[in-house]
């Protein structure tokens, strides 16, 4: 006697579920990705299936705001995050932070030391994640350090290649806020300016609300100007976090259908 059911009854019996067609949230098209310069030695761009999604603006330009908003919303609809930022990684930030507030660096040096800190979580956080098909979501990313340290006098070629170890991202949005709303942000948050992003190094002016707009504003020019090599998408920054909230999840939709920045 077959131990098998006959095959009538096989036919009528209910079709197993197969797990993987119950995935609700499609996985994004991969991306050929590219390091802008040497990379990472060893590491092989086309493993990295995650997508490197950028936020960058100047200090109270809404960042914190609408990273959080887009976490929520791409982990609601089923994408895993990791967050990366400036001054996190557990290499040398709290050096870095102490070396700022004694102002005992020459700029070479404080600009190395960033360097260390972005190379740190490049690889150990970001690449890893991507490698695992994460998202990563950074907050700020080379650019700012260029236009600080292009505004300090360092050299564009110098730090082109200083920076030939990042990868290259899936999206870079700046959000562009004028530098009139950008001190109001920043007094509602802090009550108080921020000597390094008032340039208050730079002696542009003693008054440190006047310097803050000169410093911006030279920042600004620098983002335009690494905007001839670097692909950024300028988001308006002036508007209400909703509606920039809308346009960044227009956009970054569209990256998860198609793999790519328009
Ligand atoms: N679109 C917006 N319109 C009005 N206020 C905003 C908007 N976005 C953020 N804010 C407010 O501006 C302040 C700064 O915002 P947020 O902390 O998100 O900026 P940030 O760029 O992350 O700042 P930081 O550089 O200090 O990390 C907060 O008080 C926030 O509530
Ligand atoms: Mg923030």
């Amino acid at each position: 006697m077959s131990r098998t059911a006959p095959k009538s009854k096989r036919t009528r019996s209910k079709p197993r579920r197969d797990a993987s067609k119950e995935v609700s949230v499609p996985l994004p098209p991969p991306t050929p990705k590219r390091f802008y310069g040497h990379g990472i030695p060893g590491v092989d761009p086309a493993s990295l299936a995650g997508k490197l999604i950028v936020v960058e603006g100047a200090d109270g330009s809404g960042r914190s705001t609408q990273i959080a908003r887009l976490v929520s919303w791409l982990e609601g609809e089923g994408h895993p995050i990791v967050q990366v930022g400036l001054k996190r990684s557990t290499l040398v930030s709290p050096e870095l932070e102490q070396a700022k507030k004694g102002n005992i660096l020459s700029r070479t040096t404080l600009s190395l030391f960033y360097a260390t800190d972005f190379a740190d979580q490049l690889e150990n956080v970001i690449l890893p994640a991507l490698k695992a098909g994460f998202m990563v979501l950074a907050d700020r990313y080379i650019y700012t350090l260029m236009a600080r340290d292009l505004v300090r006098g360092m050299d564009l070629k110098w730090l082109k290649n200083l920076y030939g170890i990042a990868l290259e991202p899936d999206a870079v949005f700046y959000l562009q806020v004028s530098p009139e709303i950008l001190v109001q942000r920043n007094f509602m948050k802090n009550q108080a300016l921020d000597y390094w992003e008032s340039g208050m190094d730079l002696g542009l002016s003693r008054d440190m609300f006047e310097s803050f707009k000169l410093y911006q504003a030279r920042i600004i020019e620098k983002f335009q100007l690494l905007q001839k090599t670097y692909r950024f998408t300028i988001v308006n920054g002036d508007r209400s976090a909703e509606e920039i909230n809308r346009e960044l999840r227009a956009r970054i939709g569209k990256i998860l259908l198609r793999g790519k920045q328009d």
